[in-house]
């Protein structure tokens, strides 16, 4: 039975929506979660790695390893961190799932070289934080970059932003590593924005949804998905909870629920667009040449019924 499982690596930053992303892959049939990298983003380091390893261990999985990546940009400058889920990351949860899970003494950069490089083109990489961790394993390896057989990445965004008009977060706070890597050569590159992961936010039906069930996963859901809710609501009169980083992991278990179109895809590296994605379907403007799938569109409802079934094997009407 394990042997069919797609072998993943998650690099992120947890995060709420980041430890959705661990819990649905981490209960896939589909889906060998190898091993979680962290990096500075929702939180610092510190943060983002405790939270990793709490949230492995809430899921009972103290034995997938995480590795501690980069606490700073490839500028060398510490990213400016959201507070969007509270200051531990987790909407004020993390405490709630202490555990006594350790990190690995490998650093991210390495183990990611390491590891990908001894399995070439058997494993599928999710990069749902800044992208410093891969950029620096493309700089430090240069088979690196081939053998990674797909890259999944929650960044950018066509059209709209969270940190500017034009910028999401992951690419903004490290645009010089999501350039480089949307420009390494990597076969297979699948790029998951904004524009299509706002449409994925758990409204109040669906959150009511996870208290209903009451299990402990479900609570802790309900839980952490507070706060990104009462955000929303006070800054813009939206009663939902972001779960951008959760599509990278449902698209991957189920493709079906997303529309795809080639695209060049590059990032803008500084200036007043820091952080743009320029999304060019088909390669437009490049000679027709893309570097990557641009996710366009996404089933809503067949997401909520992939998410409730892996998670909790309840079908849901919406
Ligand atoms: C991205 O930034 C982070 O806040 C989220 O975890 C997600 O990866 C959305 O812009
Ligand atoms: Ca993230």
């Amino acid at each position: 039975m394990n042997k069919e499982r797609e072998k993943i690596i998650i690099d992120c930053d947890p995060g709420t929506d980041d430890a959705l992303a661990i819990i649905l892959a981490l209960h896939s049939d589909k889906i060998d979660l190898k091993a979680v990298c962290s990096v500075t983003g929702n939180g610092a380091l510190d943060t983002t790695t405790k939270n990793g390893l709490n949230i492995l261990a809430l899921c009972g999985r103290k034995d997938i390893p995480l590795y501690r990546g980069s606490a700073v940009a490839l500028d060398q400058k510490q990213p400016a961190t959201v507070s969007a889920f509270g200051d531990d990351g987790l909407g004020g949860y993390a405490d709630t799932i202490l555990s006594d899970k350790k990190e690995e003494e490998q650093n991210a950069v390495d183990f990611l070289v390491e590891y990908i490089n001894s399995h070439p083109k058997e494993i599928t990489l999710f990069a749902i934080g800044p992208c410093t961790n891969v950029a620096k394993a493309i700089r430090k390896s240069p088979e690196f970059a081939k053998n990674i057989k797909k890259l999944v990445i929650m960044g950018g965004a066509k059209y709209t932003g969270n940190m500017s008009p034009v910028a999401e977060y992951n690419f903004w706070a490290d645009p010089q590593a999501a350039h480089e890597v949307l420009q390494a050569g990597i076969e297979d590159v699948t790029m998951i924005g904004l524009d299509v992961t706002n449409k994925i936010a758990l409204n109040c039906e669906m959150r009511e949804i996870l208290r209903l069930l009451d299990t402990d996963l479900s609570r802790f859901i309900y839980n952490i998905t507070k706060e990104g809710l009462d955000d929303n609501w006070k800054a813009r009169r939206k009663a939902v909870s972001p779960m951008h980083d959760v599509l990278t992991v449902a698209y991957f278990i189920d493709p079906s629920i997303v529309e795809i179109k080639p695209a060049f895809i590059d990032v803008v590296t500084d200036g007043i667009a820091k952080g743009q994605s320029i999304v060019d379907i088909n390669g437009h403007w490049n000679n027709n040449i893309c570097n990557a799938k641009y996710v366009a569109t996404v089933d809503v409802n067949k997401f909520y019924n992939l998410f409730f079934k892996e998670i909790f094997n309840e079908g849901i009407n919406c």
